[in-house]
């Protein structure tokens, strides 16, 4: 590709990030929008290779750097030093972002099974998404208490009937499987964590903090590895005598599509039973509920929040809805909980 091609396609790309960050942070929307109007700085951008030059790490690796807020101007300077204080963040730091709110998400499904659990997260980033028993949870009213009473409440609204969850798991074993484990121990790995937060996106940034907390009182074990390769090896680890629950949220789209179906082979392989929590049309064999007809008018009509749902699915059945950021959650007609 020539420069000026590429300088096009990075600027198309930041200018769409712009406008996938209006609604949620105007801060990015405007950092995105600066970045793709600015010659210095789209030239910094691409001389990063292909799958360093993403909106979202070139602006969390400038708040990591500089602390918050980053403007235009603060990062045009730290671009005009040199660059390569940014540039080595960006290259040794991958978008993480590790949502413990997308517990409340599966808690409905891991709530039902026989218990005791085994739980393996594939991708689990820092492990917050592996106390799914720490936190509280208030479905709009219905709530169901943590075992750890610091840990943060995840308020999630259900939509429509929800087979809400009577009590929390037990959970016997559990551990992460991650390309490249965050340690919450380490407070540079939590800086990360949290300028993986979009500026602006209210709630996020105190529960990411109440979340660590826990998970500091009681580390998760993330182990280093891959999802495809390392899986069966880590599974053998799991006790006899529990329900061995493999699970995943917001992973997949980051793997090419050929190692999508050799993950499901894999995880069908182990006989336990697969969670996913992905945006729609990313897992494997998985069907794509038709939107609702009232959510796509919403849609159609503006400002809807239901517009990039992930699909919930169980064994290769999509079962719910719901947001990307575990806020709401939305039962598909005829599934039983
Ligand atoms: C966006 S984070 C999601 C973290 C967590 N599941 C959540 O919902 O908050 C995606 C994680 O998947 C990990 N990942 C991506 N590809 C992977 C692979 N092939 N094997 C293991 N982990 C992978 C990344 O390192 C990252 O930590």
């Amino acid at each position: 590709m020539h420069g000026h091609d590429l300088a096009a396609g990075v600027a198309e790309n930041y200018l769409a990030f712009a406008e996938e960050a209006r609604d949620r942070s105007p801060g990015y929307e405007a950092l995105a929008t600066s970045v793709a109007e600015d010659t210095g700085m789209l030239r910094f951008v691409e001389s990063l290779p292909p799958q360093k030059r993403q909106p979202n790490l070139l602006f969390a690796a400038a708040r990591y750097l500089l602390g918050d807020p980053v403007d235009i101007g603060r990062l045009r300077d730290l671009v005009a030093q040199d660059g390569t204080e940014l540039s080595a963040v960006m290259l040794a730091r991958r978008t993480q972002t590790n949502e413990p709110a997308r517990c409340a998400t599966l808690l409905p499904v891991l709530a039902e099974l026989p218990p005791p659990l085994a739980l393996i997260e594939v991708g689990a980033s820092a492990g917050l998404t592996l106390l799914v028993d720490k936190y509280s949870y208030d479905y709009a009213g219905h709530s169901v208490t943590g075992r750890d009473p610091l840990a943060p409440t995840l308020r999630c609204e259900p939509r429509g009937p929800v087979p809400l969850p009577a009590r929390l798991p037990e959970i016997a074993w559990r551990a992460g499987l991650d390309l490249n484990p965050l340690d919450v121990t380490d407070d540079d790995d939590v800086r990360w964590l949290s300028c993986m937060v979009w500026p602006g996106e209210g709630d996020r940034e105190q529960r990411l903090a109440a979340a660590v907390a826990a998970a500091r009182r009681d580390p998760p074990v993330v182990r280093r590895g891959d999802l495809i390769t390392d899986l069966p090896g880590l599974a053998a680890e799991a006790p006899a005598g529990a329900t061995l629950v493999v699970y995943h949220s917001a992973v997949l789209a980051y793997v090419q599509p050929p190692d999508r179906q050799k993950f499901a082979a894999a995880v069908r392989g182990l006989g336990a039973v697969w969670l996913s929590n992905e945006a729609p049309g990313v897992v494997p064999d998985l069907p794509v509920p038709p939107r609702p007809e009232a959510q796509a008018n919403q849609a159609q009509h503006g400002g809807a929040d239901e517009d990039w749902p992930f699909v919930l699915g169980r064994d290769g059945t999509p079962l719910a809805l719901a947001d990307g950021h575990g806020t709401w959650l939305r039962w598909l007609p005829g599934i039983q909980g």
